[in-house]
């Protein structure tokens, strides 16, 4: 299954997600235009920058399956949870790597050890991303933010860099490094 019919399989006419489908979609093409600025800045091949946008396009594939009525979402699941439904749903249509952005893009990743210190409702894994093309993604999903009625919000790299704080020293010192690696600049 190419990624259109997958996205149509769960966003489309009739499926599950689809009242969720135009927060889901503008969101996805927002943080998988950033995502392709950011891989071609660093000159990455063909493949690299291609896989990018994919994985973009798929992070998210999974809130559908959570609560979060605002977004159109109306399954039953914690919406933090949107990560490993994602994995899930990938690796069932067979799209190994790009499931594993899914798991990784919550947060700036997430240790096993922060899980269980925050008492999260996921698998005590770590879920951090681990190649190149796993950590642009989910630095450029932190450049937005969704929100249902009042469209999408795009947020500057010092406010990006304040959302991440929040989740505490271990996630803030990661976020900072891969700004670096990536050349981000404020
Ligand atoms: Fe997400």
């Amino acid at each position: 299954m190419n990624i259109a019919d997958i996205l149509l399989r769960h966003y489309g006419p009739g499926s599950a997600g689809h009242e969720a489908a135009e927060a889901f979609m503008r969101h996805s093409e927002l943080v998988a235009s950033r995502a392709e600025e950011i891989a071609l800045g660093l000159a990455l091949g063909y493949e690299a920058v291609a896989f990018v946008r994919e994985g973009a396009m798929l992070h998210d594939i999974g809130i559908y399956l959570t609560d979060a009525p605002k977004l159109g979402c109306t399954g039953g699941e914690p919406y933090i949870r949107h990560g490993v439904l994602g994995r899930e749903i990938l690796e069932s249509h067979g799209l190994m790597r790009h499931a594993l952005v899914c798991e990784t893009h919550v947060g700036a990743g997430l240790t096993a050890e922060e899980i269980r210190a925050s008492g999260l409702p996921l698998p005590e894994r770590d879920m951090l991303p681990g190649s190149i093309e796993e950590k642009i993604i989910c630095v450029a999903d932190k450049f937005y933010r969704k929100s249902g009625a009042n469209g999408h919000l795009e947020l500057t790299v010092e406010e990006a860099r304040m959302g991440i704080a929040r989740y505490g020293e271990g996630p803030a010192t990661r976020f900072d490094a891969w700004l670096d690696e990536l050349g981000i600049t404020g």
